[in-house]
C-alpha cells in the first residue's frame, strides 16, 4: 500500500490483513486492518504501530513520507498486540523523544516486558502535548477495549483518533466510509460491537457521555481497525449510544445443535410460531454459523432461545459454546427458553436454563424436553411457545 492523507499532513500509514480468518474467536472472513496514523508537525509523531508480521508494510509507508528516523514521539493509544506488535522494532530504529501512554499503558508494556528504559511519558485525561501547529489531547477509554486504552484528539483538525471504538474487522483497499457500501460498513460494525464491545456497554454510554460534556467538535474518526469515518461520524457515534443502551428490535433468535434432526423440528416448531406472531426471526444451527455470526444477530433481538441434544448427560458442546461465549458479552433484558431432545437422562435443557438464568433473561417457560423424537403434541408445544415468546415481545 501506500500511505493515505486523511487531513493536511496527517496520513494513515497502517496495514491490510486481507486473510486473517480468525481473531481470537471472532470470524474475520473479510479480513481486518491495522491502522497507524503519522502526523508531520515539528514534533513528528506515530500514533500506533501494527500486528508484528506488518511491521514491513507500516515501515514501507512511513519511508514514503519521511525517514523514519525522524519520528520524535510515539503515541500509544492500545497496547493490545494487533497495534503494539511492532513497538519494539519501531522504538529501535526511530529512538523517539517521547512514548506517551496511559498508566496502564505503562504498566501493560513492562508486563510484556518492553524495555523499562523507554522513554514513556504517562498521560491522563485532559492532558495535552503540543506538536507544534497541532496539539493533541488525551482520553483515557479504560476497557475499551483494555484497561490501557485511550484516545487521541486533534482539536486543529477535529479528528479523533479512537483506537479499537469505532472500528470493523474488514480488509479494504478504500479507506473512508463514503468509499464503501454504507449498509455492509454499519453490518461489520454491528459485528464489531456485538463480539468485542458489547459487555462494556456502560461504559460506552459513560464515554459518549463525557465526550459530549468535554464539548469535542469532531468531523473525522480514524479508528485503528476499518473504515475511517470521514463523512458519517455521527452515524457510528449514534449507532454506538443505541447498540450500548441494548436497544433491541421485535426479532428473535433460535440457536441450536442436533444429533438426529429431533431438536431441529422443534427449533422449526419455534420459529413457525414466531412468524406466525410476525416476529423477525434468525434460526441458526450450530453446525452452520459461526459463534461471531450468531452474536451479531443477538445484539439487537429481544429473545433467544437455545436448543440443544443431550450428549453424554450434557448439552452439546458447540451449545456450551456460544452460551459460555454469550454470557461473557453480557447481553442484558432478554426473553429466553431452551429446548431439546433426549434418550434417557435429558440434561440439556437444564443445563442451557442455568447459563440463561445466569444472565438474568426472563425465561418464557420452564424448557421443553422430548423424549427421542418429538410428536405431533410436541411440536404443537414448541409452536406455541413460539407464538408465546412472539407475544410477549410485542408487549414489551
Ligand atoms: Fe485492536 Fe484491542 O485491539
Amino acid at each position: 500500500m501506500f500511505p493515505v492523507a486523511i487531513k493536511e499532513n496527517i496520513y494513515w500509514v497502517g496495514a491490510i490483513d486481507w486473510n486473517i480468518r480468525d481473531f481470537h474467536g471472532y470470524s474475520t472472513y473479510k479480513g481486518t486492518t491495522y491502522n497507524a496514523y503519522l502526523i508531520l508537525d515539528e514534533k513528528i509523531t506515530l500514533v500506533d504501530t501494527v500486528k508484528y508480521p506488518f511491521r514491513g508494510e507500516l515501515l514501507n509507508n512511513i519511508r514514503q513520507l519521511i525517514d523514519p528516523a525522524k519520528i520524535d514521539y510515539l503515541i500509544v493509544n492500545h497496547v493490545e498486540m494487533d497495534h503494539a506488535g511492532s513497538i519494539q522494532e519501531v522504538v529501535n530504529l526511530v529512538k523517539p523523544e517521547k512514548i506517551f501512554c496511559s498508566a496502564m499503558g505503562h504498566k501493560t508494556m513492562l508486563a510484556y516486558n518492553f524495555p523499562a528504559d523507554y522513554p514513556y511519558e504517562v498521560v491522563k485525561t485532559g492532558q495535552t502535548i503540543s506538536l507544534g501547529k497541532k496539539t493533541v489531547q488525551f482520553i483515557e477509554t479504560r476497557m475499551l477495549h483494555w484497561p490501557d486504552s485511550m484516545f487521541s484528539y486533534l482539536p486543529q483538525d477535529k479528528l479523533l483518533i479512537s483506537s479499537d471504538a469505532f472500528g470493523e474487522h474488514w480488509a479494504t483497499n478504500e479507506r473512508f466510509d463514503d468509499q464503501v457500501d454504507m449498509a455492509e460498513l454499519m453490518a461489520h460494525a454491528a459485528k464489531y460491537y456485538a463480539n468485542i464491545l458489547l459487555l462494556y456497554s456502560p461504559l460506552v454510554q459513560k464515554l459518549l457521555a463525557d465526550v459530549q460534556q468535554m464539548g469535542l467538535d469532531i468531523d473525522m474518526i480514524a479508528p485503528d481497525h476499518g473504515l475511517i469515518w470521514r463523512s458519517n461520524p455521527q452515524a457510528i457515534i449514534q449507532a454506538y449510544d443505541r447498540w450500548s443502551r441494548q436497544e433491541t428490535a421485535q426479532k428473535a433468535v433460535v440457536i441450536y445443535d442436533t444429533m438426529w434432526h429431533s431438536t431441529e423440528k422443534m427449533a422449526h416448531a419455534i420459529v413457525e410460531g414466531l412468524t406466525r406472531e410476525n416476529i423477525s426471526t434468525r434460526l441458526m444451527s450450530l453446525k452452520a454459523n459461526h459463534r461471531s455470526e450468531i452474536m451479531t444477530e443477538v445484539l439487537d433481538a429481544k429473545a433467544i432461545i437455545c436448543g440443544s441434544s443431550t450428549l453424554n448427560n450434557n448439552m452439546l458442546p458447540t451449545m456450551a459454546d456460544i452460551l459460555t461465549y454469550m454470557k461473557g458479552l453480557k447481553p442484558v433484558d432478554r426473553i429466553a427458553a431452551a429446548f431439546g431432545s433426549y434418550g434417557w437422562s435429558g440434561e440439556a435443557v437444564g443445563q442451557i436454563n442455568q447459563y440463561l438464568e445466569e444472565m438474568k433473561f426472563t425465561l418464557a417457560s420452564p424448557g421443553i424436553k422430548v423424549l427421542y423424537g418429538p410428536s405431533a403434541a410436541d411440536l404443537q408445544q414448541c409452536l406455541e411457545l413460539g407464538r408465546q415468546i412472539g407475544r410477549q415481545i410485542k408487549e414489551q
